[in-house]
C-alpha cells in the first residue's frame, strides 16, 4: 500500500495533486525549484489562485509540505509524480526541458535507492515522450532497468482551472498508460477511492488520449464560433442553435458557447504541440490549422464591431472586464483579452481594466493599461467590452453604456448601445 507521494512542480496541477491526495489521506511532499513557492505553500498559503485550495492546504497541513530537497522528497516516498510545465517553444512545439530536468534528479536519485520506486509523468508531453525521452534519462543516471527496478506510468491530467480541485475529487475517468503492470496496478490502488472508470493504456496513447481531447474541446469552440458568426449575419441566435444541437446525445452541450475564443495554458500551447509535431512529422493537420486560425481572428472581430460604433478609438477609454482567460482563476496565458487589449493600445485607445483576480498578472503584460479596483470604475468609460464573465459582473448595472460583449452576459443588453461577438 502506498502511503507517501512526492510531486514534482506545484503550479496548478502539481499543487491541486499534493492538496488532494494529502485530503485523501497519503503523506505528500511537494518540490519545486521555485524557493519563493515552496515558503508560501508552508505558510498554508496556494501562490495561485484556485478555489479550496487555501482551506486545504490549511486543513490538511499534517499531510502535506514543501521542499526545494528533491532527494529527501523521492526517498522518502513510494511513487513520485512529475508535474512540471510542458511549455511551447517560439515555433509551437512542446519545450520538454522542465521534464528532462527533474527527470534526470529523480533518476540521480533512484541510483541511490535500493527498493522499487514508480515513477509517473502527470505533465502533458507529446505522445512517445515518455517511452522514448524520460524512459531513456531515468536508466541512463539510475543505472537501473524499467519496469524491473523501478516502475513508469504516464497519467494525464483532465483538471480545469477554476474548478480543479473539484475536478480532481470527481473525475470522469482516470487514465493510467503504464510501461509495466505493476505501475498499473499502484496507481489503480492509488485511485481506488474514485468510482469513475481507469482506463488502462500504453504509455503513448495515455500521451495522445490527452492531446485528442484538448484538441477536440478547442475544436468545438472553434467551430461553435465559425457557426456564430454566420448566424450573426444570419440574425439567429446561435445559443438558441447550439441548445438544439446538443440536445443530440451524440453532440452534448457543453463547449458550444460561441463567443471570443479558447485560452489558457492548456488548448492553445497543447493544439499548437500536436501541430508542431503533424508539421515536423509530414502529417496533414488540417484541422488544427483552421481551429487555431479562427481562434486568432475570434477577439478581434470584438474591437471590429466597437469601431462600427466608435470609428475612431485614439484617446477613448475603453473599460475591459475579464482578464483572465476564464473564470475563477487568475491565469492569464494566452487569455483571449490579451489579444484584443493589444489591438485596443495599437489604435490608440485607453484601457481601463478589470478583474477580480487577475489585475496583477495582467500588469505585468500590459503596464500601461489603468487597472481598476473595482468593476463599477472600469465601466466609467466611452464603451465596454466583456471578455470574460465573472459571477460579480451579473450584478452590474450596464444601462447608458455602450456595450460590446465577447462573453454572451445577459444582464448587459439593457445597455443603451449592446452588441455582441456573434449576435
Ligand atoms: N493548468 C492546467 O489546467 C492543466 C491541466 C491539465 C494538465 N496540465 C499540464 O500539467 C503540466 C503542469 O501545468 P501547470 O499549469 O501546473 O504548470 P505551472 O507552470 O503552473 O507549474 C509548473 C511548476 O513546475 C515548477 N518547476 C519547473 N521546473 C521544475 C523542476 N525541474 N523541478 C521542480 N519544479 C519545477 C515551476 O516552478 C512551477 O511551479 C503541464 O504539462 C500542463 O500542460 C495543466
Amino acid at each position: 500500500m502506498v502511503k507517501n507521494i512526492s510531486i514534482i512542480g506545484t503550479g496548478y496541477v502539481g499543487l491541486v495533486t499534493g492538496a488532494c491526495f494529502a485530503k485523501l489521506g497519503y503523506k505528500v511532499i511537494c518540490v519545486d525549484i521555485d524557493k519563493k513557492k515552496v515558503d508560501i505553500i508552508n505558510q498554508g498559503i496556494s501562490p495561485i489562485y484556485e478555489e479550496k485550495l487555501n482551506s486545504f492546504l490549511k486543513k490538511y497541513k499534517s499531510n502535506i509540505f514543501a521542499t526545494n530537497n528533491y532527494e529527501m522528497a523521492v526517498k522518502k516516498s513510494d511513487v513520485t509524480f512529475i508535474c512540471v510545465g510542458t511549455p511551447s517553444n517560439n515555433d509551437g512545439s512542446i519545450n520538454l526541458k522542465y521534464v528532462k530536468e527533474s527527470t534526470k534528479k529523480i533518476g540521480e536519485i533512484l541510483k541511490k535507492i535500493d527498493g522499487w520506486h514508480l515513477v509517473v509523468v502527470k505533465s502533458t508531453v507529446i505522445p512517445s515522450s515518455t517511452r522514448d525521452i524520460v524512459l531513456p534519462i531515468l536508466e541512463k543516471y539510475s543505472g537501473k532497468k524499467a519496469g524491473d527496478d523501478f516502475g513508469l506510468a504516464m497519467n494525464p491530467e483532465f483538471l480545469r482551472e477554476g474548478s480543479a480541485v473539484n475536478d480532481f475529487l470527481n473525475p470522469d475517468r482516470i487514465v493510467i498508460g503504464s510501461y509495466d503492470k505493476k505501475s498499473s496496478k499502484l496507481l489503480e490502488d492509488i485511485y481506488s477511492v474514485f468510482s469513475c472508470p481507469k482506463f488502462i493504456t500504453s504509455l503513448s496513447a495515455a500521451e495522445m488520449i490527452k492531446y485528442t481531447s484538448n484538441c477536440f474541446l478547442a475544436t468545438k469552440i472553434s467551430f461553435i464560433n465559425e457557426i456564430g458568426n454566420f448566424c450573426k449575419k444570419l440574425n439567429i441566435d446561435t445559443y438558441e442553435v447550439a441548445d438544439g444541437m446538443g440536445l443530440d446525445t451524440r453532440i452534448g452541450r457543453a463547449f458550444l458557447d460561441s463567443g471570443i475564443g479558447w485560452g489558457g495554458s492548456c488548448f492553445p500551447k497543447d493544439v499548437d504541440a500536436l501541430n508542431s509535431w503533424a508539421k515536423e512529422n509530414k502529417v496533414d493537420s488540417l484541422i488544427l490549422d483552421s481551429i487555431t486560425e479562427v481562434n486568432d481572428k475570434q477577439p478581434l472581430i470584438l474591437v471590429d464591431i466597437l469601431k462600427k460604433h466608435m470609428p475612431s478609438l485614439k484617446n477613448k477609454t475603453i473599460g475591459v472586464l475579464g482578464l483572465s482567460f476564464k473564470s475563477d482563476t487568475d491565469d492569464i496565458r494566452d487569455s483571449r483579452t490579451i489579444p484584443v487589449v493589444k489591438k485596443l493600445l495599437k489604435e490608440g485607445a485607453k484601457v481601463k481594466a478589470y478583474d477580480p483576480k487577475a489585475n496583477d498578472n495582467f500588469k505585468e503584460i500590459f503596464p500601461d493599461a489603468i487597472y481598476c479596483e473595482n468593476a463599477e470604475d472600469a465601466l466609467n468609460c466611452d464603451a465596454v467590452l466583456i471578455t470574460t464573465i465573472w459571477d460579480e459582473f451579473k450584478k452590474l448595472d450596464f444601462s447608458g453604456k455602450i456595450v460590446i460583449d465577447g462573453r454572451r452576459l445577459e444582464n448587459a443588453k439593457n445597455a443603451k448601445i449592446y452588441e455582441g461577438v456573434c449576435w
